[in-house]
Order: structure tokens, then C-alpha cells, then sequence
């Protein structure tokens, strides 16, 4: 069996985390503070908070602006849940938009029509790793059509001047815009590092701070981590040092703070991380090399002028090909074990949001990007024998579905 995207756990790992175990101090502390400096390192960032994951930085980023029922927060149709989830705890109302046909990304166009004085925040997503066209949304969120409609209702908002953007960046450490690398792309961005995630924590999130024009850094990422720990001023660690046990609690915040245990493993994921992305790269080069040789193949998008994706999602198209046949297609390569996925059920394909009255057919794109989409196995140790299995039985599906022989 090919699987899908299993966790790369060498020795190192492991040692890594038995380390933690030996140390004595298994939740939040210096590890956890080590791995925030490296992604901030890495990202070209100067502030990060580790989280126990990307849905819960989210979270914290819509509780710190103060977003409530009456607010409007605007999301793409085609995403995870998540994205979409932590706007409904907020009670503020849900604004779906449709995607790009070329890319799986969020429209900037639909995102132009959907704004009213009630959106106080857009939460793009960077699918499959590909950066957002972040220029045109700050060109838009910047002109003074949408500035005039901009009603802050909070400190957070009339200090931010406009509406925030913020991004959803689960798929995207270490992808780039113009030069500038995921987490420094938006006024905030939100990290996953989920066990079938580029970079692993196991589970595990990190929030990146690019605001420094209207906000001190250090004084939010103080804040978060607060948010982090029931709204407690002081962390496990440091309330265990000789003396200092006195605390307060300024909040009723969350809890979701990352253990020293996850950044063990992500410690050993930030240091190999260059290698990770050279080696999908290479998948991603295979795929698209054995593929673009058939008409009806849609091979994803992932390195443009301005863009380099972080290689997360191989996400292939079949040109001309109903549901249905799609569906057939991922049987007949389930049959020769090679396991494939699909990214994404649109939003309001899933009950819950059709329940609320979403309906995909206001959705066109996301339903034909997600109709024929098939993503393909990517991951740390795939060899060049299984990727050539992968293309060869990707190859025989679709043809044997479709009856081509082009
Ligand atoms: C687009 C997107 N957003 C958010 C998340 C949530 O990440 P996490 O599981 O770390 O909360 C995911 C996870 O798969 C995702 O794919």
C-alpha cells in the first residue's frame, strides 16, 4: 500500500521527544519557547505563539479583535472546516465566497462584492500551500471604497484602521509571496501542525504576528499566550521557578497552549525543513511531468513569478469528468492500494452549513474545482518507484473511467 501522507518518525524524533520525557518538564516551556524562536527564524518573524493547533491561533485571533454576533468575517466556500467554525463560535455571521478556477483559492473579486460595513475580517487560505493573491486583498482592503465602510466596533479594530486580514495558513510554512515567506504575508497568520501537515507537532498550531505598524509584537504575543492559558498571567513553567507563584487572571481565555512534548517533534520537523520541501518539490515535479502529458489532466499550480508554493497538497484535476466518474476513478486507485484523497468537500456541500442555508449552486467554482479533484499521495520518503506507480495507476484509472486513450 502507498499511503497517503504518514508522519516522518525517525530515531531523531523519537530522542528528541524521550529528551523532553527525561527533562522532567513535559508541558509548556523551554522547548516550546525554542521552537516559537525557530519559526519565527525561519519565517522571517520576530513574534510567535505555539498552539495546540492552527484552528485554535484562529480562535485566539478573532477573540482578540473582539469579533461578535453582528460582525461579518468572510471565508472561502472551498477550505477545511475549521476555517469556517471558528467564525460561527464567535456568533458572527458567516460570509461564504467562491474560489478561482485556475488556483483552489479564495476569489478576490467575490471577496469585493461580499464586503459591507459589517465585515470586520477576511480569513483567506492559502489551499494546498499556495500563497492567496495577498497584494490585490491589501489593495483592496486598503482602497477608499472599503475604508470608507470599515465600522470598527472595538479598540483592536479602530487601532488595525481597516479590515484585518488573516490568514489561514495550516498548509503553508514555508511557501512564498514576492519574496516574503507564509506568516508575513497577512496581518496574521495562523500555522498548522497537524500530524498529516508538511511540519508536525503531532497536533499543534503557531500564530505570527505582522502588525508591527500598529501594534507592539512582544506586548501581543504576551497577550496570546495569556489567551492561551485561561486568561492566566503566568505559565506553568514560570510559576514553578523558586518564589514565584503568585498569579492573576485578567480573562476568561482558552486553553490551548503546546507542550514541550510537541515541540520536541517539531524542533526535529524546523531543522530538516528545507529538506522536506525539496523532496515534495521533486514529487510535485514527477506528478506533473508524467500528467501534463495527458488532455485531461489539470495539474495544480504551485510555482508562478510571484509564487512558490510549500508543496502541501498535490491537487489534480480531470478535465471533463462528472462527480461520478471522479468517484470511480478514486475506487479503481484505491483497488491498486494507492491511497488518494479528496481536498475539499466545499462547505456547503457538509450538512451542517447547508442546514444553515448555504447552497453550493452560489458556489459554482468550488463545485467544479472540487468535482473532479483527486489529491495525490506527497510525503518525506516517497521513492521514485512509487511515485511511478502512483502516475502509472493515476493514468490507468482515469482511463479505464473515461475510455480515453490520448
Ligand atoms: C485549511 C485548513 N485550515 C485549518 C485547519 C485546522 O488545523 P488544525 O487541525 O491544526 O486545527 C486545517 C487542518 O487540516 C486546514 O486544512
Amino acid at each position: 500500500m502507498i499511503p497517503f501522507s504518514p508522519p516522518r518518525i525517525d530515531e531523531k524524533t523519537i530522542e528528541s521527544v524521550v529528551d523532553a520525557l527525561q527533562s522532567g518538564w513535559i508541558t509548556t516551556g523551554p522547548k516550546t519557547k525554542l521552537f516559537e524562536e525557530k519559526i519565527a527564524d525561519y519565517v522571517g518573524g520576530d513574534a510567535v505563539v505555539a498552539l495546540s493547533s492552527a484552528t485554535a491561533g484562529l480562535q485566539l485571533i478573532l477573540h482578540w479583535m473582539g469579533i461578535k454576533e453582528g460582525d461579518e468575517v468572510i471565508v472561502p466556500a472551498y477550505t477545511y472546516c475549521a476555517t469556517a467554525n471558528v467564525v460561527k463560535h464567535t456568533g458572527a455571521t458567516l460570509v461564504m465566497v467562491d474560489v478561482n478556477s485556475n488556483d483552489f483559492n479564495i476569489n478576490i473579486e467575490a471577496i469585493k462584492k461580499a464586503i459591507t460595513t459589517k465585515t470586520k475580517a477576511i480569513i483567506p487560505v492559502d489551499i494546498g500551500g499556495l500563497p492567496v493573491d495577498y497584494d490585490e486583498l491589501f489593495q483592496l482592503v486598503n482602497s477608499l471604497e472599503v475604508l470608507a465602510k470599515f465600522s470598527p466596533s472595538t479598540e483592536v479594530q479602530r487601532q488595525m484602521g481597516r479590515i484585518i486580514i488573516v490568514s489561514d495558513s495550516a498548509h503553508s510554512i514555508g511557501a512564498v509571496y514576492k519574496g516574503k515567506k507564509a506568516g508575513m504575508l497577512a496581518d496574521i497568520s495562523s500555522f498548522s501542525f497537524h500530524a498529516v501537515k508538511n511540519l508536525t507537532t503531532a497536533e499543534g498550531g503557531a500564530v505570527v504576528f505582522n502588525v508591527a505598524d500598529k501594534f507592539d509584537h512582544k506586548e501581543l504575543q504576551k497577550q496570546f499566550k495569556t489567551s492561551s492559558l485561561h486568561g492566566q498571567t503566568k505559565d506553568a513553567f514560570s510559576k514553578m521557578q523558586v518564589g514565584a507563584w503568585r498569579y492573576d487572571v485578567v480573562e476568561a481565555g482558552f486553553k490551548c497552549n503546546m507542550t514541550d512534548l510537541q515541540a520536541a517533534i517539531g524542533l526535529v520537523e524546523i531543522d530538516r525543513y528545507e529538506d522536506t520541501l525539496r523532496k515534495r518539490k521533486e514529487i510535485f515535479d514527477y506528478y506533473t511531468e508524467r500528467l501534463s502529458q495527458y488532455d485531461w489532466a489539470n495539474t495544480p499550480v504551485y510555482e508562478t513569478a510571484d509564487k512558490t508554493s510549500s508543496y502541501h497538497l498535490y491537487l489534480l484535476r480531470i478535465n471533463n469528468c462528472t462527480e461520478e466518474q471522479r468517484n470511480k476513478i478514486i475506487e479503481e486507485i484505491s483497488k491498486k492500494e494507492v491511497a488518494v484523497n479528496v481536498h475539499y468537500l466545499p462547505l456547503p456541500m457538509l450538512s451542517y452549513y447547508k442546514n444553515l442555508g448555504y447552497d453550493i449552486k452560489n458556489y459554482p467554482t468550488a463545485f467544479e474545482n472540487y468535482k473532479s479533484e483527486i489529491s495525490l499521495p506527497v510525503w518525506y520518503n516517497l521513492s521514485k518507484e512509487q511515485m511511478k506507480t502512483v502516475a502509472d495507476t493515476v493514468i490507468e484509472s482515469v482511463e479505464n473511467v473515461l475510455g480515453n486513450k490520448n
